[in-house]
C-alpha cells in the first residue's frame, strides 16, 4: 500500500463547511467587493473547520491508539486497567519517525504530550501505563443518538521527529456506513469488509447473583451492545438460551457463554432496535449457538422454545427486519447490496444456526458460517484463517456471509488450571488480527469477529477496506 491517504471527517468540506458559509453569504445581490470579502471568509472558514475536524492525518504509514485487554499489576493490589497503547505501521514508508506519544487532545507540539516513546522499528506497539478510564461516548451518543460522522474520544496518537506529521485518534464510528453511502452503497453485503464481535453480548454479567465486569473464562467483550454499535461494531455472535423457570416468556431468553448465563436478552434487543431507529446503519444479528434449553435431549428443536424467540425478535425489531426470502440473492451470491436494504429501510438482518426452523420461517437468513479454529494456540489460529479466509466464500455458501471467529479457544484444562484469561488470549492475537486483515486478509476478509474489540484496529480498518474495495466496482 504505497499511497498515502489523508482522511479528513467526512463532514468537513461538505455540510458543515457549506453551512458555515451560507450564513456569510449576503441575500441581496453583492457587489463585487463583498463578493470578494464573504468568499475569502468562507476560504478561511472552510479552512479552519477542516482542520478542526481532522482526525487521522499521515503523510507515510499510520498510528492508532488501542486499549490494553489485560489489567497491569503494579503491586500488591493495585491494578492498571485498560491502559491506552500506542501502535505505529511504517512498513509502506521510506524512513520512519524516531517518536511517538500520547496526547489528550489533536497532537500539535511534543510539548503537550502526555507521554513520549521511541520509535526503533518500523513497526511495533507501546503500552503506556496511563488508562482509558471511563469516558463517555463523544458527541451525544453516549444514551442516544449524536452527531454523525467519527468523533473522537481523549486518547490521541502523534508521530514524527521535530514535528507531528501522523496522528490519529481513539474514535466511534457510529454512523460509518451512512458517512460513506455515496461508496459502499454499491457493495454487496457479501463483498463488505465488516467489523463483528465474538460472543457479543457476554460484557458483563447481568444475573441475580452477579454484575462482575470483569473475569477470566467468561466474558468476551466489556462494552455494551448499544456501545459496540457506536464504535462502528456491526455482526454479533449471540449465544442464546432459555431458562423456563421465569414467569413471563419474554424474561426466559438470555445470552450465554457456553452453559453460562450472564445476561438477559431482551434489553440487548431493544439497544439495536435503538441503534436502527436512530440511524441508517445496517446491522447483521447471528443467533449461532443455543447452548440451553434449545434442544430435545435427542437433538430435536424444541419448536416451542424457538417460536418463542422468533416471536420475540419479531416484537422487539420486526419493522427493520429484511425477509430473507425477499432480499436474499440465492447460494452461492454475495447477498443484496446496501443499497437496496437502506431503500427499503429494511436494516437487520437475522441468520439462524438452525437449518429446520429456517426451513420454516422465510423471514430467517441461513447459517453463517464461522470461520472457527478451536485451537488455543495463536500461530495455530492465525495458519487456520490464512487457509480459510483464503478459500471463502465456499462456491455453494448458503448464506452470502461468513465471520472470520478471530480469537483463541482455552481448552478444559486451560480452564481448570485458571492458565491465562480471555483478556490475556486476546492480547496474544489482537495486534496480529489486525496486521493480517490489513494484508493477507484484506482482499477477501468479510466479517472479522474478536474479543476485546478495543485491542484492535478492525473496525477502521474494515471501513477503509469496504471503501477501497468500492472503488474497485
Ligand atoms: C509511567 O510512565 C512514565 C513514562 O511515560 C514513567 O516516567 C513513570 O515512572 C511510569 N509510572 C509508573 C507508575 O510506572
Ligand atoms: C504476532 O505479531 C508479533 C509482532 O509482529 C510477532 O512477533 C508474533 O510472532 C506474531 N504471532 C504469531 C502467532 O504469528
Amino acid at each position: 500500500m504505497a499511497v498515502s491517504w489523508v482522511s479528513v471527517a467526512f463532514l468537513a468540506a461538505t455540510a458543515l463547511g457549506a453551512s458555515i458559509g451560507l450564513s456569510f453569504l449576503p441575500y441581496r445581490t453583492p457587489s463585487l467587493e463583498t463578493t470578494i470579502k464573504s468568499n475569502r471568509i468562507m476560504r478561511i472558514l472552510k479552512r479552519v473547520s477542516a482542520e478542526k475536524l481532522i482526525i487521522e492525518k499521515s503523510i507515510c504509514g499510520k498510528v492508532w491508539a488501542t486499549v490494553h485487554s489485560p489489567a497491569i499489576r503494579l503491586g500488591v493490589g493495585r491494578n492498571l486497567l485498560d491502559a491506552i497503547e500506542l501502535n505505529w505501521d511504517f512498513s509502506s514508508c521510506a524512513n520512519f519517525p524516531n517518536q511517538i506519544g500520547l496526547f489528550d487532545s489533536r497532537p500539535t507540539s511534543w510539548d503537550n504530550a502526555l507521554a513520549v516513546f521511541p520509535i526503533e522499528t518500523i513497526y511495533g506497539h507501546i503500552v503506556t501505563n496511563i488508562s482509558l478510564g471511563e469516558p463517555d461516548l463523544p458527541a451525544g451518543w453516549q444514551s442516544g443518538g449524536g452527531l454523525r460522522g467519527p468523533h473522537c474520544l481523549w486518547p490521541w496518537v502523534g508521530a514524527g521527529d521535530q514535528y507531528i506529521t501522523t496522528f490519529n485518534c481513539l474514535k466511534i464510528q457510529p454512523t460509518w456506513m451512512e458517512d460513506y453511502g455515496d461508496k459502499i452503497n454499491k457493495l454487496r453485503i457479501g463483498e463488505l469488509a465488516i467489523a463483528g464481535t465474538h460472543n457479543a453480548g457476554a460484557w458483563r454479567f447481568e444475573t441475580e447473583i452477579s454484575t462482575v465486569s470483569r473475569d477470566s473464562f467468561v466474558l468476551c467483550q466489556d462494552r455494551s451492545i448499544w456501545a459496540q454499535l457506536v464504535y462502528g461494531i456491526r455482526y454479533f455472535d449471540f449465544r442464546i438460551a432459555y431458562y423456563d423457570f421465569y414467569p413471563r416468556l419474554e424474561d426466559r431468553y438470555w445470552l450465554n457463554h457456553n452453559l453460562i448465563r450472564v445476561r438477559p436478552l431482551l434489553p440487548l434487543l431493544r439497544e439495536i432496535k435503538a441503534f436502527l431507529d436512530l440511524t441508517k446503519e445496517v446491522v447483521f444479528l447471528d443467533a449461532h449457538h443455543f447452548p440451553v434449553g434449545f434442544y430435545d435431549p435427542n437433538g430435536a428443536p424444541i419448536r416451542s422454545v424457538h417460536a418463542g424467540l422468533l416471536e420475540l425478535m419479531h416484537r422487539e425489531l420486526g419493522p427493520h427486519i429484511a425477509t430473507a426470502t425477499q432480499y436474499h440473492t440465492g447460494a452461492g451470491t454475495r447477498g443484496p447490496t446496501l443499497q437496496t436494504l437502506i431503500d427499503n429501510d429494511k436494516r437487520l438482518i437475522f441468520s439462524y444456526v438452525d437449518n429446520t426452523i429456517v426451513a420454516e420461517n422465510n423471514w430467517l437468513w441461513p447459517i453463517l458460517p464461522h470461520l472457527w479454529a478451536n485451537t488455543n494456540s495463536p500461530t495455530e489460529l492465525l495458519k487456520y484463517l490464512d487457509r480459510a479466509i483464503g478459500t471463502s466464500p465456499q462456491p455453494s455458501a448458503r448464506s452470502p456471509m461468513f465471520s472470520a471467529m478471530a480469537q483463541t479457544t482455552p481448552t478444559v484444562l486451560d480452564i481448570l488450571f485458571l492458565r491465562g484469561s480471555l483478556r490475556e488470549n486476546a492480547d496474544a492475537v489482537n495486534r496480529n488480527i489486525t496486521h493480517r486483515l490489513a494484508t493477507l486478509w484484506r482482499h477477501q476478509a468479510n466479517i472479522v469477529s474478536t474479543d476485546f474489540f478495543l485491542a484492535n484496529d478492525v473496525v477502521d480498518l474494515s471501513i477503509q477496506i469496504s471503501v477501497e474495495r468500492s472503488n474497485k466496482l
